[in-house]
């Protein structure tokens, strides 16, 4: 069953996003890099219009290098955009962001104008990590549960560089199919709204198409198991992974979390589960639809 997430708060963070960028310059967007067209909020273009655009492949860290590469020249190739590559051990990536900030607004200097950043990004894809990053402390983390306000926040890069943050909460738009699977098993989308054995199934036949070495690594599996139907693999890797039920049975749920976990805390090593092909094919077959 494809996953539906839109909170109907979405309106009120719209409205302020609106009002908002009006004394804004740049629109910094953070992506997670191991989703990067997914974890984009198709929204925000129209909400921010012609403003420029930094687009921000966080948690470079966890993702393919080489496909990470690719997404940057495909965002890198469209128009009033810049994209970077950045992970939370940049212990300093104000620089960094503020150049590219600067070469999207370039007329934007000096105290009395200030280049004016928004921040911006659907849950998960590490915006606390990197404002407290850039504020040099341990801010207060607030919850991203539907109705909790929070703070808002004004961070110096420089003297004449701030970021602001997004008035409210800017909740993942789920307008194809796979960008819904590939946000449940990131961990973007709220637990309730997916069926985890459903979406480890979709990872993993994705995963046994690109990335099935590491799947046999991880599971010590062997070359046949890991070619199985998902299904049957998904009992392999439960059975591999003791996610057993009272009569030794392979609990499926439990399989089933073993592969997300193992997927978001990066221990089936870097990975990214989109190319830009993939995703432009995605979105032409759910706009034909
Ligand atoms: P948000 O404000 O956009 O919702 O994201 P937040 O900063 O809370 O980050 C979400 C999760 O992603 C956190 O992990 C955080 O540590 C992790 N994260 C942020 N930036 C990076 C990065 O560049 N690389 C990697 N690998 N992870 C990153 P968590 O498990 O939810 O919490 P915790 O481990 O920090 O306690």
């Amino acid at each position: 069953m494809p996953i539906q997430w839109f909170p109907g708060h979405m309106h009120l963070t719209r409205q302020a996003i609106a009002e908002r960028i009006k004394q804004i310059d740049v629109v910094m967007e953070l992506l997670d890099a191991r989703l990067p067209g997914s974890s984009a909020n198709p929204l925000l273009a129209e909400l921010t219009g012609h403003k420029p655009r930094l687009k921000i492949l966080n948690k470079q860290d966890v993702a393919d290098p080489v496909r990470t590469e690719a997404w940057l020249a495909w965002y890198n190739a469209q128009p009033e955009t810049r994209a970077l590559a950045l992970d939370a051990s940049e212990t300093a990536p104000a620089q960094r962001l503020i150049d590219a900030a600067r070469s999207l607004a370039p007329h934007r200097h000096g105290m009395d104008k200030p280049l004016r950043v928004l921040v911006c990004g659907i849950p998960n894809v590490g915006k606390s990590t990197l404002i407290n990053t850039l504020m040099g402390k341990r801010a207060t983390k607030t919850g991203d549960e539907a109705g909790v306000t929070k703070v808002e926040q004004r961070v110096a890069l420089a003297k004449d560089a701030y970021l602001f943050d997004t008035p409210g909460m800017l909740w993942p738009r789920i307008i194809v199919e796979q960008s819904g699977y590939n946000l449940a098993a990131s961990g973007a989308v709220g637990r309730n709204a997916y069926d985890e054995q459903e979406v480890a199934l979709e990872l993993l036949a994705y995963l046994q198409r690109h990335y099935a070495d590491r799947l046999v690594e991880r599971y010590k599996l062997d070359d046949a198991s890991v070619a199985l139907p998902d299904e049957a693999l998904l009992t392999e890797i439960g059975r591999k992974r003791g996610a057993l039920q009272s009569g030794g049975r392979v609990d499926l749920q439990k399989a089933a979390e073993v592969l997300i976990n193992d997927f978001r805390s990066a221990n089936l090593g870097r990975m990214t589960i989109e190319t830009p092909e993939e995703y432009e094919a995605w979105l032409a077959a759910g706009q034909a639809a």
